[in-house]
């Protein structure tokens, strides 16, 4: 494995314990890479027949969710693919002008193949990619497509939704909490979807929501969580990269999930379960399809079906008639038979946008912007409307 752009990072307070911790525990040392890097010297010229396969995160790949869990789709290409392929990472990239660099980076320096592993690098993703017709671009969970550029993403709503049954079913104050990172229709969906979970349990629940407005900042995730416990939440779930909002549950003697990583290690008496994404099946077909010459633009969207997203570890304190409805649900969703996203649905103004029996599409999916019934306040962005 080949790590570019390497510089130590002088901003050291962005790394959090956690995220240190978590990189002790990966039995290696890595630098954070420093955003906007000074060009890097030519790397060896590979062997021509390898692929040379470069991703950039936003957070440490510590971090023990979101880029952990790329990174772990990374390793597992890399023992697949074996010397066919010759992978490498940047972590720490800004969703600023620094993430075109370092694509462009990864492209002088061989690299034929880019998995941009952040929302928020869509336009960036856009310029590189118009510039560097003979690169291939994968980007995470954005919605521009071009020749040369496919998108990718976990349907994280349904392990949300999954997550949100064993809320409903362990809360006592019945008031469940979300500490949300950046306001996009896909983190409003997750919000939504564990508070229609915990509302299939138990009606009455309510939901709390506090935002960062960042993906990765343990202090300010942290921080949200306090503030959703003093609020009375007793029931916690984040669509953040860190383990924060759990740890600050084990502290203060509440209960939380993890996401996108198994989280149970950080806090295991709080820990409820971890929604965990799997990017491997993805990610195994990418470079299948590159090696075959068969690569294509696309958007794909895989969830429970496919194997890229379930609920893990369910604590063994939750009933078994709760862990029951979870296992229907995700049966369900295996075999086509359920949807989270079927009617009735309405927004927390008493609009319905589902009527009874009618299944969401992924227009509707894709542009929720909106809180359903039970909780509280208004999206950022819609306060006026
Ligand atoms: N970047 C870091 N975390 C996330 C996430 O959960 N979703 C998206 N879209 N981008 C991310």
């Amino acid at each position: 494995m080949q790590h570019l752009n390497k510089r130590t990072l002088l901003k050291t307070a962005a790394l959090s314990a956690i995220a240190l911790a978590a990189l002790a525990g990966c039995g290696k040392k890595e630098e954070a890479a420093a955003p906007a890097a000074a060009p890097a010297p030519a790397a060896a010229a590979p062997a021509a027949d390898k692929l040379k396969i470069a991703f950039m995160y936003v957070s440490p790949i510590g971090d023990g969710g979101w880029t952990f869990q790329h990174d772990l789709g990374r390793k597992a290409i890399q023992e697949k693919f074996g010397d066919k392929i010759e992978t490498s990472f940047v972590e720490s990239v800004p969703e600023s002008a620094d993430a075109e660099r370092v694509m462009r980076d990864m492209a002088g320096q061989g690299n034929q193949l880019i998995f941009a592993t952040s929302f928020g690098y869509q336009e960036f993703v856009q310029k590189a990619a118009a510039d560097l017709p003979d690169v291939k671009f994968e980007h995470a969970t954005g919605y521009k497509q071009a020749a040369n550029v496919a998108t990718y993403d976990t349907k994280t709503f349904e392990g949300a939704y999954l997550a949100g049954i064993v809320a409903g079913g362990m809360s006592k104050t019945k008031t469940v909490g979300v500490v949300a990172s950046v306001p996009i229709p896909e983190v409003v969906r997750n919000i939504n979807s564990f508070v229609l979970g915990a509302q299939s349990v138990d009606p009455s629940i309510k939901a709390k929501v506090v935002w960062v407005n960042e993906w990765f900042s343990p202090p300010k995730e942290a921080e949200a969580a306090t503030s959703l416990i003093n609020g009375g939440v007793d029931v916690m779930y984040q669509n953040t990269n860190s383990p924060a909002v759990l740890k600050t549950a084990e502290e203060r003697g509440m209960r939380a999930f993890g996401k996108d990583g198994d989280m149970s290690a950080f806090a295991p008496k709080a820990h409820l379960g971890s929604a965990v994404i799997d990017w491997t099946p993805y990610y195994t077909k990418v470079v299948t399809d590159t090696l075959g010459g068969q690569w294509q633009s696309g958007n794909f969207w895989w969830g429970v079906k496919e194997g890229a997203i379930d609920l893990l570890k369910i604590a063994d304190d939750v009933p078994q008639d709760i862990k029951d409805r979870v296992a229907k649900a995700r049966a369900g969703l295996k075999d086509g038979s359920f949807a989270v996203w079927t009617g009735p649905v309405k927004d927390n103004t008493g609009k319905e946008l589902l009527g009874a029996g009618q299944v969401a599409d992924d227009k509707f999916l894709t542009g929720i912007n909106f809180y359903v019934a039970g909780v509280e306040g208004k999206v950022p962005g819609t306060e006026g409307k």
